[in-house]
């Protein structure tokens, strides 16, 4: 009802806010920005797919039959392009596009604080983005945050927090119990460990109450992420523990726990047990929903870090490798010859700015080589053929000369909704999409004439239409 009559709810006092303080946070980017001796360039919307990832929005031409852009899922190669064009400090606040599936924090169109500058290393752009980050804090009216931002590296996010996102407002983390548990007595544990797998814990501080619905909710949370189940301790007020796998448990055991995880009366404490990737993921999972559960997030509170050194390339489903980031991503100098002999291990020059556990922005330095960036196509699995008709525009550029360059995307969207407190993005836009990406006032996507398929020589061939009920 609130998206069919829009221009009626964003009569409410709260929408009108949302929308002038996203116009206020946008102003003091450009300021900054410009103050910063960046130039703001528009790029092209018909475009060619650029491969952040998701599915790609298209548009059949009726001047080339058969052919079609592209809506740009972001401007990345625009902005290199403008990098080897000598303009060294490019921005754009741009529309992106992307076919996606819909949450709280995506919409198929979206907008980035998208920029790129040349000769440049990653520390100059966290200083950029530093001051640009406090600039919009004081444009919301928040206190500026120290500067500069923290920093983590992706292994310790993931170890720690189990996200490469983590939410810093709260404590909680992740303990590693693997050393403890070699040659235990609990067969769960003891198998995983023997095959080099980890046992890990968090303190869910205070919830040793919690229901035994709520405790199989979290047990379905830990499976769908892939573990076998969920073993737990009560720690009761008389301190006694009430669970039942600690009877296999040594003193010794005991001890360790008692010592790493701090467990005081009243205490919850909750084990992962697999390859470290699934236990890590698990944990993280289940530590947002405990925190959420134990009200351990201090409101108002704004905890921003910097997650570096991704990897570069991760497994894709096929089996085969997908960049992380994007291909155009440089590798670790360090890991350059990885990039053909143990392409998992090698590391990426990537980063993402993450605020209370969402992803704000992210960005890399740039390959600027055309024979490394070749190396790191052939990587992907893709072939000579697909190279040059995908991206032989990059590599003719990088031969003419390719200054070193690097930047960063902003989701312009996700930065006002968390400096508005929201709960989603549809919130701070004006005309945003249902999860099932329609205009419901608009009615869009709507059917179009023969006519008009015609022109762009498209012919529908749909599944037979249900019978209405
Ligand atoms: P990336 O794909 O990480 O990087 O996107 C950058 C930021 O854009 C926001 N974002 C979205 N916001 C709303 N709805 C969506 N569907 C959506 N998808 C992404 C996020 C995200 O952090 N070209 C690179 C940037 C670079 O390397 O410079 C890029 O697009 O906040
Ligand atoms: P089982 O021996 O399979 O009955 O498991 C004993 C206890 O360990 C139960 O509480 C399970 O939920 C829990 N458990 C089983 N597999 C795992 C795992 N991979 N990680 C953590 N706990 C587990």
């Amino acid at each position: 009802m609130r998206l069919t009559y829009r221009y009626l709810d964003l009569r409410r006092t709260q929408m009108q806010r949302n929308l002038v303080l996203r116009h206020k946070i946008t102003q003091a980017i450009r300021n900054y920005l410009d103050g910063e001796q960046f130039v703001e360039i528009e790029t092209p919307i018909l475009t060619k797919s650029t491969p952040e990832g998701a599915r790609d929005y298209l548009v059949p031409s009726r001047v080339n039959p058969g052919c079609f852009y592209a809506l740009p899922q972001s401007p990345q190669q625009y902005k290199q392009l403008c990098m080897v064009a000598g303009l060294d400090r490019y921005f754009q606040i741009a529309r992106c596009f992307r076919d996606e599936d819909l949450r709280a924090d995506r919409q198929p169109e979206f907008t980035q604080v998208d920029l790129e500058m040349s000769f440049l290393t990653a520390e100059d752009i966290y200083a950029l983005i530093d001051g640009l980050l406090a600039n919009v804090m004081e444009a919301s009216g928040h206190p500026r945050p120290a500067l500069p931002l923290p920093r983590m590296p992706y292994s310790e996010a993931m170890n720690r927090y189990g996200s490469d996102k983590p939410d810093t407002r709260f404590g909680m983390l992740l303990t590693d119990l693997s050393d403890l548990f070699v040659g235990t007595q609990f067969k769960v544990f003891a198998t995983v460990v023997g095959q080099g797998g980890v046992v890990k814990a968090i303190n869910a501080k205070g919830l040793a109450g919690a229901s035994q619905g709520t405790i199989d909710g979290w047990t379905t949370t830990a499976k769908e992420a892939g573990l076998g189940g969920l073993a737990y301790i009560r720690v009761q007020p008389d301190g006694t523990w009430k669970s039942p796998i600690v009877k296999f448990f040594s003193d010794t055991e005991k001890a360790g726990l008692q010592e790493r995880l701090d467990m005081q009366p009243g205490d919850l404490v909750l084990f992962a047990a697999d390859k470290a990737d699934v236990a890590n993921v698990a944990l993280g999972r289940l530590r947002l929903l405990v925190a959420e559960e134990a009200k351990a997030i201090p409101e108002n509170t704004f905890a921003f870090t910097w997650v570096t050194d991704f990897p570069l390339f991760e497994r894709n489903a096929e089996g085969g490798l997908t960049s992380v980031n994007h291909p155009f991503t440089a590798p670790h100098p360090e890991d350059v010859r990885l990039v053909e002999s143990d392409p998992l291990k090698a590391r990426a020059l990537a980063y993402d700015i993450i605020l209370n556990g969402v992803e704000l922005g992210g960005g890399s330095i740039r390959i600027h080589d055309a024979d490394l960036q070749a190396r790191a196509f052939r990587a992907l699995g893709l072939s000579e053929e697909k190279i040059t008709t995908m991206f032989g525009h990059m590599l003719d550029a990088f031969k003419f000369g390719a200054p070193p360059h690097g930047g960063l995307a902003l989701g312009l969207d996700r930065v006002v909704m968390l400096m508005v407190g929201a709960e989603s993005i549809r919130d701070v836009l004006a005309f945003p999409k249902t999860q099932k990406a329609m205009d419901l006032m608009m009615n869009a996507p709507d059917k179009v004439d023969a006519r008009q398929l015609r022109d762009i020589w498209i012919q529908l061939d749909l599944p037979p239409e249900e019978p209405k009920a």
